[in-house]
C-alpha cells in the first residue's frame, strides 16, 4: 500500500499493571519525555497519511498535546482490553485505507518497520513484523518440563500489524473472544498473514527492567557533553558585544545577531548535548526575532528548549581566542550575565595565540565551548 493511503492507530488505553508506574503506561517518562511521545516520534518519522491515537479515559487532553501527534490526529477514548481499544481507533480509520496498529508501549520501533509492513500489506492479507526465537522453548506442566519446543518454525510477533482497514474492522465488529493480538483475530476468522522482519528496537515496555533497558538505549540515565564553537570578523557596527557585554570603544564583529562569539559557542555546545541540533536549528534566519539580539535572548531560550527535552544543565565553560578586549577585569561580570541567562554556571577564560591564526593577526575572535547535562529523572 502507499503511504498516503496507510493510516496508524496507536493503542496507549492500557494501565501499564505489570510496570506498575501507578500511572497510565503511556504516560510515564523515559528520558522526560513519556513513552506514547517517543511513540508518536517514531510514528511521525514514518510520515503516514494519519494518526488515530487511542488514549485511557481521562487521558484524552494529555495525549492530544504531547509531542509531535500534529495535523492529522485524532484522539479517541480506549476499552477495557486491547481488542476494545482497537476496535474503538478503527471506527476512526476510512474503511479503504491501510491501517497499522500499533503498540505505544514499543516507543522505539523504526520508521523501516513501519515501511516494511505497509508495502506488504494486501487486500485479504494481514501483515506481522516478527524476531526469530532465540531461546529454546519447553512446554511445561506446573513444575514439570513435558518437551522440548521446535523454535525454527517459530517467532514473536511485535507490531505495527497491517491491515486493509475494511478486512479487519469487519472482524472486530463480530469478534466474539479475547485475542492477544490483531493477526490472532484476523487469523481466526479470515486467513492469510505473512510476516515481515521486526527488529530488537522494536521491544514492547512491560515491566520494570523494560523501562530500565530503554531508558539505557536512548542515553537517559547518564550525563551528556556538548561541544560549540563559533568564530566572527571584525567588521560589524557600533561597539563590540563579547560574553554577555557591551565594551565601549572596542570594535564589533560582524555577523548575525550582535555576533557574540562566546553566546553562540555555549548555545551550540548546549543544543549539542541534549541532541537538539544546533544555533541554525533554532535561531536560524526563521526566527527574525533573534536579529540583533544579545545573550540573554539566546541562553534564555536555548535553556527552555533543553529543559522541554528533560535535561537540566550541569555547567559550561567557554574561552575565547583574541588579543583584545582585556578580559580579566570584567570577567566576573560576565560570567554572572552568562549564567544568570542560562540558568546554570557559565564559567569564561581568555587567551591569546602567540600573534598566529586569524585571531593572532586581529581578524577576528573564535570562542570553543563545552556542556554538562543531566537527564531530568
Ligand atoms: N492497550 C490499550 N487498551 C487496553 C489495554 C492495552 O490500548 N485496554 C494498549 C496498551 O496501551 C499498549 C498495548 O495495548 O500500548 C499493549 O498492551 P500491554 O503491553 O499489555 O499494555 P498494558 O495493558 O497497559 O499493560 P499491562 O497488561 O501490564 O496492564
Ligand atoms: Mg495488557
Amino acid at each position: 500500500m502507499r503511504r498516503d493511503q496507510t493510516i496508524v492507530l496507536v493503542v496507549a488505553a492500557g494501565s501499564g499493571e505489570r510496570l506498575g508506574a501507578g500511572v497510565p503506561k503511556a504516560f510515564v517518562e523515559v528520558d522526560g519525555r513519556t513513552i506514547l511521545w517517543h511513540a508518536l516520534d517514531a510514528v511521525t518519522k514514518f510520515r503516514p497519511a494519519g494518526v488515530v491515537l487511542v488514549a485511557p479515559a481521562g487521558y484524552e487532553e494529555q495525549a492530544i498535546n504531547t509531542g509531535s501527534l500534529g495535523i492529522g490526529g485524532t484522539v479517541v477514548t480506549g476499552g477495557a482490553t486491547r481488542q476494545e481499544s482497537v476496535a474503538r481507533g478503527l471506527a476512526k480509520v476510512p474503511p479503504h485505507y491501510a491501517v497499522l496498529i500499533h503498540d505505544a508501549a514499543r516507543p522505539f520501533t523504526p520508521p523501516e518497520q513501519f515501511e516494511r509492513v505497509m508495502e506488504a500489506v494486501q487486500p485479504g492479507v494481514g501483515v506481522v513484523p516478527a524476531l526469530p526465537v532465540v531461546d529454546s522453548l519447553k512446554r511445561i506442566d506446573r513444575e514439570q518440563v513435558v518437551e522440548s519446543v521446535d523454535r525454527s518454525n517459530l517467532v514473536a510477533a511485535q507490531t505495527p500489524q497491517g491491515f486493509i482497514a475494511r478486512d479487519i474492522a469487519q472482524l472486530y465488529d463480530a469478534a466474539d473472544a479475547d485475542f492477544t493480538d490483531d493477526a490472532a483475530l484476523f487469523a481466526a476468522y479470515r486467513g492469510e498473514i505473512v510476516w515481515v522482519p521486526g527488529s530488537e528496537e522494536a521491544f514492547k515496555i512491560t515491566t520494570p527492567g523494560d523501562l530500565a533497558r530503554a531508558r539505557q538505549l536512548i542515553g537517559a540515565d547518564v550525563p551528556r557533553i556538548g561541544v560549540g564553537t563559533d568564530v566572527h570578523a571584525f567588521g560589524g557596527e557600533g561597539n563590540l558585544w563579547l560574553a554577555g557585554l557591551e565594551w565601549p570603544g572596542e570594535p564589533a564583529l560582524s555577523g548575525h545577531s550582535d555576533g557574540d562569539v562566546v553566546a553562540h559557542a555555549i548555545v551550540d555546545a548546549v543544543l549539542g548535548a541534549a541532541r537538539l541540533g544546533d544555533i541554525g536549528t533554532h535561531f536560524g534566519t526563521d526566527a527574525p526575532e533573534f536579529a540583533g539580539a544579545h545573550a540573554s535572548a539566546f541562553l534564555q531560550r536555548t535553556a527552555e528548549l533543553v529543559f522541554e527535552a528533560g535535561y537540566r544543565i550541569g555547567n559550561v565553560s567557554v574561552q575565547f581566542q583574541a588579543n583584545r578586549p582585556k578580559f580579566a577585569p570584567r570577567r566576573e561580570e560576565a560570567e554572572r550575565v552568562l549564567s544568570l541567562a542560562l540558568g546554570a554556571p557559565v564559567s569564561v577564560s581568555a587567551t591569546t595565540t602567540d600573534g598566529l591564526g586569524f585571531t593572532g593577526a586581529g581578524e577576528g575572535i573564535a570562542a570553543y565551548a563545552t556542556a554538562l547535562l543531566y537527564p531530568i529523572s
